[in-house]
This record gives structure tokens, C-alpha cells and sequence, in this order.
């Protein structure tokens, strides 16, 4: 059976201290949860990627790791641009088109394409981020993350019958996907959206900056 994907988006916030500060909060907090079931992806910002994953193995975390972004090109003369081959040993996925990265940085359904080809062509598990049933999925792509724009960061979710609708309209035009559902999600409504039919997991941004918000999310179901 597949495990339920929690995804800890932490966006541009917490220098390397602050990340290794709550990998510590997470060994304290963490220690009794139930993962049978469930998987949970640190995304911190590329420049802690290599110390977080270190962390993770040196001392037997039950964490997986991925990357906010990739650059949709090929390692070369692109400056400022991470490529998928410079990451492949150090993540399990990578977030891709993101509704931020859509809106400040003009990505489109085409830049989510390439990049989700990038990714594959690495090894690296792509969660293709889509802000409503209108989006295209890159066919490579398993996981798609629905993420409406104004349930972000707002502490309005969408309704899970919103969701569980959009999840069912992606499924009839891009068949076989799996969808997760990233919006204002925290432990006090997370109930709200596990039995969503074809629900294979959760983006959460805010709620996953502290480590023992975190740990409430996952184990409260
Ligand atoms: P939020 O972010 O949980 O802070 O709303 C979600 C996201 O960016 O996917």
C-alpha cells in the first residue's frame, strides 16, 4: 500500500541552524509516531539541503527529503539555477510549479512540463503542482498536488467537497494520478480532508515550520 505523502513545504524560511534546531525538536517530538501509513518529505530551501539530509541519516530519522524547485534546464551557464542533475543524490522529490512559482516567477503549465522531465530523467519522485482543474499534468508525472491560490497562506482551506471535486475532474482528463491537496491544512482540520477518495497525501506549508505542529498533524489520524 501506498503511504500517505505529507509534505513539508518550509518555502523560504529558517537558515541551516534553524533547520538542524528543528530536525532536534522533531528527534524529541517524533519519536512515538505511527508511520506505517504515512511518509513525511522535508522541502527546506537548497542551501540546507545537503546539511538537513546528513542529519536525517546520521541520526536514523524516519524522514525523506525534497526540493522546492529545479531549474528546467541542463547543468551549464545558468546562473542562479539549480538543475536537477546537481540534486539527484541529495532528494527523494521535488516540488514543481508551485502556485508561488507560478504567480511570482511565471511559470507555466510548459516550464512545469520540462521540469518535471528533468526530474524524472534524474531519478527524482516530481509532485506536479496544479491551482485548479483547468491546469495540465505533465504526463510523467504521478503525483499532483492541487493548491488553490487563495487557500494558501490564508487560513482558509478549499471545502473538502471542493477538493474531492477538482480531485475527480483532474482524475477523468489525466487518469491514473494521484492527488494531494496543499492549502491552510493544520492538525485542528486535517480530519476533514483523509477520507477524500483518491487522497494520496498533504503539501503544508505553514503548519510545518515547527516540529511539534508538525508531528500533531501526522498523528492526529
Ligand atoms: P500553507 O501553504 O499550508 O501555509 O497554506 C501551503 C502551500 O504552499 O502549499
Amino acid at each position: 500500500m501506498n503511504k500517505t505523502l505529507i509534505i513539508a513545504n518550509w518555502k523560504s524560511h529558517k537558515t541551516i541552524e534553524q533547520s538542524i534546531a528543528f530536525l532536534q525538536d522533531f528527534t524529541t517530538n517524533g519519536s512515538g509516531l505511527n508511520l506505517a501509513n504515512k511518509e513525511i518529505v522535508i522541502c527546506p530551501s537548497f542551501h540546507a539541503l545537503a546539511t538537513v539530509g546528513n542529519y536525517i541519516e546520521r541520526n536514523h530519522l524516519p524522514l525523506k527529503i525534497g526540493a522546492q524547485n529545479i531549474s528546467e534546464f541542463f547543468e551549464g551557464a545558468y546562473t542562479g539555477e539549480v538543475a536537477a542533475s546537481q540534486i539527484k543524490n541529495l532528494v527523494d522529490y521535488v516540488i514543481i510549479g508551485h502556485s508561488e512559482r507560478r504567480e511570482t516567477f511565471h511559470e507555466t503549465d510548459e516550464t512545469v512540463e520540462k521540469k518535471v522531465n528533468m526530474a524524472l530523467a534524474n531519478g527524482i519522485v516530481p509532485i506536479a503542482c496544479v491551482q485548479n482543474e483547468n491546469n495540465a499534468v505533465p504526463e510523467g508525472a504521478i503525483y499532483v498536488a492541487y493548491e488553490p491560490p487563495c487557500a494558501i497562506g490564508s487560513g482558509i482551506p478549499d471545502s473538502p467537497s471542493h477538493v474531492q471535486s477538482v480531485f475527480q475532474s483532474l482524475d477523468s482528463r489525466f487518469p491514473r494520478k494521484k492527488f494531494i491537496y496543499g492549502g491552510s491544512v493544520t492538525p485542528d482540520n486535517i480530519l476533514d480532508y483523509v477520507s477524500l477518495s483518491s487522497l494520496a497525501g498533504f503539501l503544508v506549508g505553514g503548519a510545518s515550520l515547527d516540529a511539534t505542529q508538525l508531528c500533531r498533524l501526522v498523528s492526529v489520524w
